[in-house]
């Protein structure tokens, strides 16, 4: 790996908050002399070099896209995206090529990088004249890369930068070095891998306990109750003091809980309510626009942490709430504008970009101080951010494009789950299911659920066999997590990330390879077939043990398909 510095690169940058950075020098191949970099009225541009038939991934969670080659991202914090334009929950100035190498471009700016554009070849050199177009389609179709093509990154305000290159034979070569770099993956606790059950905003604590004895009672392997918004007094913004209206005996409900074998996790997000007890000790580290009447802390401040967690730890936990899920860290959608805008302006100088590229890094930093050991939720994560043990969420909702986030997020130190959470069928609920038991989080999130979402489609039975089985799938799990934190290795990766030489992976976004030996290939709600890509090797079936021959067939089957890799 090697570092490259390219101007005056600015204070607030994402390595500047990584808690174990561990650059080490090697040499590289990549041509170095050919990056270019200028500061202009925007900023600063690097220009980096590109090959023919070179493909492109990462910059973090992608719910509408995956191969980056020939566009243009900018890397925006958002909730709601609507296109492949680089918004994301969890943007991250981070892709690699399909030729072996990663670039790691250490910004909370929102960048934009466009993946192949051409100089002007001047008068002298005939310009091809284009066929008359007829479609927009036509129109604007993305054009090949070409020799003399370059990916060109422009970083809004910075006068420069620092860039970090690495190289490897496969993409998950390469993704290991950028998780190593910032300390290796996580390893959460076999308990974060089990089901967790978020209960409805406005169930009562009577209501809760029910509910995990409904769990223990029919048999459901349930191992974390998590409860939404309703469990404080104040919450769009919050106050972080329990609501006794609904929650009389919190103490009493959380204890009992932990008795039968459940861990809590709680809902919450930073703003802060002027009636919470922490308000007057933040205000002092708080950016200059409220969200929510809330006060948005800077986390910058270790003091504005410790305020945030102490608090946390003597009046909300009583030393055994283990999780938590950070709410409303990204930013405002498409639809409304709830959070604090690019010009806010924050104590340690941060404006509003960098602290959206960075406040979920934060947030976590400040929350895992009173969790511990844990696996839990996150709505933003940002670069360097595989250490953490956080998995991303939305409230979108399309099943294409959450399986899509499971094909993604690997590219880039992130964790995805496509959560389950309402069906407006029976088949649509497991096909959901299914998908959500393959993947690093088995969440139910039921918050707007009164009953439990599968109690109307008659299919409790089928449930249960699947929770039973991502019990079975932990041991599996656990060790795909131990090669994150030692090798960086993500437990979920697409199949380019292993198959970087078989060009047929490159535009696999709804097949997925889980740990060591399993690559998934769920079936989208409302369709009964597919047709699955297994790559070069001996391959088997999950389900039933017989052999499948590799290379492209259709399935059809009620199961989700799932191949088994033998001999690795
Ligand atoms: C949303 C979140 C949901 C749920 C809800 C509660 O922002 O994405 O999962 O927690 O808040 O108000």
């Amino acid at each position: 790996m090697k570092k490259l510095t390219f101007g005056t690169p600015e204070k607030y940058v994402p390595s500047l908050f990584c808690q174990d950075f561990r650059y080490e020098e090697k040499s590289i191949k990549y041509p170095v002399d050919k990056i270019s970099f200028r500061e202009n009225a925007r900023g600063c541009v690097l220009e980096l070099p590109v090959e023919k038939e070179e493909h492109f991934f990462g910059l973090g969670l992608q719910l509408k896209g995956f191969d980056l080659t020939g566009r243009k991202y900018i890397l925006r914090v958002n909730s709601d995206p609507i296109a492949e334009t680089g918004d994301s929950h969890a943007p991250v100035p981070f892709f690699v090529s399909s030729k072996g190498y990663g670039i790691f471009i250490d910004t909370a700016r929102y960048a934009e990088i466009n993946f192949g554009k051409i100089y002007v070849k001047g008068a002298k050199q005939q310009l091809k004249t284009r066929e008359i177009a007829t479609s927009t389609e036509e129109l604007y179709t993305l054009s090949e890369l070409t020799d003399g093509s370059v990916i060109t990154v422009q970083i809004p305000a910075a006068k420069g930068v620092d860039v970090y290159i690495m190289e490897g034979e496969t993409v998950t070569d390469v993704v290991s070095q950028y998780n190593m770099l910032s300390g290796g993956g996580c390893n959460p606790p076999e308990w974060g891998l089990g089901t967790i059950y978020r209960c409805c905003t406005r169930y009562s604590q009577d209501r809760v306990l029910s509910t995990a004895r409904y769990f223990k009672e029919n048999r459901l392997p349930v191992s974390v109750i998590g409860l939404e918004p309703g469990w404080q007094t104040k919450t769009y913004s919050c106050s972080y003091v329990w609501n006794n209206e609904l929650y009389p005996e919190p103490k009493e409900m959380v204890e009992s809980l932990y008795a039968d074998g459940y861990h809590v996790n709680l809902w919450e997000h930073v703003f802060t309510h002027p009636s919470s007890p922490i308000y007057k000790e933040l205000l002092s580290y708080c950016g200059n626009y409220e969200v929510w009447n809330g006060l948005v802390p800077d986390f910058s401040f270790a003091e504005a942490k410790e305020i945030f967690a102490r608090y946390h730890r003597e009046n909300v936990t009583f030393g055994l709430i283990d999780g938590f899920k950070l709410d409303e860290c990204d930013d405002s959608d498409y639809q409304r504008n709830w959070s604090f805008p690019l010009c806010s302006e924050f104590p340690s100088g941060m404006d509003g970009e960098q602290y959206h590229s960075l406040i979920g890094t934060l947030y976590m930093q400040t929350m895992l101080s009173v969790s511990g050991d844990t696996l839990s939720s996150v709505r933003n994560a940002g670069a360097l951010g595989a250490s953490y043990p956080f998995v991303l969420y939305s409230d979108l909702y399309d099943h294409r494009d959450f399986v899509r986030g499971l094909a993604t997020a690997g590219f880039s130190g992130i964790l995805w789950t496509p959560e389950l959470r309402h069906a407006g069928s029976r088949e649509e609920l497991l096909r959901r299911l299914q998908t959500v038991v393959f993947s690093p989080q088995c969440l139910i999130n039921a918050w707007y659920c009164e009953e439990l979402p599968w109690l109307n489609y008659d299919c409790e039975d089928e449930v249960r066999e699947l929770l039973c089985e991502r019990v079975k799938l932990i041991p599996r799990l656990k060790k795909a997590f131990e090669n994150y934190k030692k090798k960086g290795i993500p437990p979920v990766r697409a199949v380019v990330s292993d198959y970087t030489s078989d060009a047929e992976t490159y535009g696999i976004d709804d097949e997925y390879l889980l740990g060591d030996d399993l690559l998934v290939a769920p079936i989208i709600s409302g369709e009964s077939r597919r047709s699955v890509y297994l790559p070069q090797g001996e391959w088997s079936d999950y389900w039933t043990g017989k052999p499948v021959q590799c290379g492209r067939f259709d399935v059809e089957t009620e199961k989700i398909p799932v191949y088994v890799k033998n001999g690795r």
